[in-house]
């Protein structure tokens, strides 16, 4: 499966924030917002990844991301001229998925809990059209809202309605089958000339080929589209990573915990980011996890 994330849009809700600033490049907690979605994708065993960004925003995005090769998967790049919509992102990808099965996941979005890894990692190997996860909320006006018939099955998403027909959010993670690219084609932009993501998902629907995973409240979904939602993403990873002394989506020991990489590797990507607490941790965690093969005190 391929993965895409998408990290382009104008941000307009955290002007002046993200005038000459991606969104997706701003701190939550101690890193920035597109190692979250990236951690998604590499912790589900998605190693290709394409990265649909702004014109202006590529050398930024190279500079911290790079080609993806420390952490063991391959990272390319894609320019959204315009935002366009989240199913543009499809149409630009077309060439990376290819003839394979694919992984949207949007840039601006947070998932964290315990076992979400092993989740994905069922998931991506059984999709049959299309997969979705919603997500219990108490503004559901400001997303794609599940309609679902008595017996919870799906029959329409709608996109941010005034009056929302139940609670649960669509999220912005979609598996899809190959097929996606054909659809994303036929869809025609929206009343704001978006091509939206909701808009493929009900043609999916229509033809019965979508399943919805409900993410219980075990896991946190987090949105960081307002500042205060910013600010409020980045406390909650700061207080959970004070508390447990773990790190939320550090690439470079889900790298090691998936195999991309060995324990050595691990340790000195680690070192060269040594004066941060997150360098630190990165060292113990290749410490911990490859006992033979790094040095206790090494760097
Ligand atoms: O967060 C989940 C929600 O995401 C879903 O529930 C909605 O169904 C879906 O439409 C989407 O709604 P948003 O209003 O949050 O989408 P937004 O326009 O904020 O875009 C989400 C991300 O995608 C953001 O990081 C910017 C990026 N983006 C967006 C557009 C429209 C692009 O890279 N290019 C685009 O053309």
């Amino acid at each position: 499966m391929k993965g895409i994330v998408l990290a382009g849009g104008n941000g307009k809700r955290l002007h002046p924030l993200t005038i000459a600033f991606s969104k997706q490049l701003l701190p939550v907690g101690n890193k920035p917002m597109i190692y979250y979605p990236l951690a998604v994708l590499m912790a589900a065993g998605i190693r290709e990844i394409l990265i649909v960004l702004r014109p202006g925003d590529l050398p930024l995005f190279r500079e911290i991301l790079g080609d993806g090769s420390p952490w063991g998967v391959a990272l390319t790049y894609a320019v959204q001229p315009e935002p366009r919509g989240i199913a543009d992102a499809i149409l630009i990808g077309a060439e990376h998925i290819a003839s394979d099965d694919c992984a949207l996941v949007l840039g601006d979005n947070i998932f964290h809990g315990s076992g979400f890894g092993r989740l994905l990692q069922r998931e991506v190997t059984q999709v049959k059209g299309c997969t979705l996860f919603s997500y219990q909320v108490t503004d559901p006006h400001r997303y794609g809202v599940a309609v679902t018939d008595a017996d919870g099955n799906i029959l329409e998403i709608q996109e941010k309605p005034e009056n929302p027909p139940s609670h649960r959010a669509v999220t912005g993670l979609y598996l899809y089958d190959n097929d996606v690219v054909d659809i994303a084609k036929y869809i025609r932009p929206s009343a704001r000339g978006e091509l939206e993501i909701t808009d493929v998902n009900n043609a999916y629907i229509a033809c019965n080929r979508a399943r919805v995973v409900e993410l219980s409240r075990g896991y946190a979904w987090l949105d960081t589209g307002t500042p205060e939602a910013l600010l409020q993403a980045g406390q909650y990873v700061r207080t959970l990573e004070e508390r447990q002394g773990v790190q939320i989506a550090c690439l470079e020991e889900i790298a090691l915990r998936m195999g991309y990489i060995d324990a050595e590797q691990c340790h000195r990507l680690g070192r060269s980011m040594a004066g941060s607490a997150y360098g630190r941790y990165v060292m113990n965690i290749a410490r911990e996890l490859g006992a033979d093969t790094v040095p206790d005190r090494a760097g």
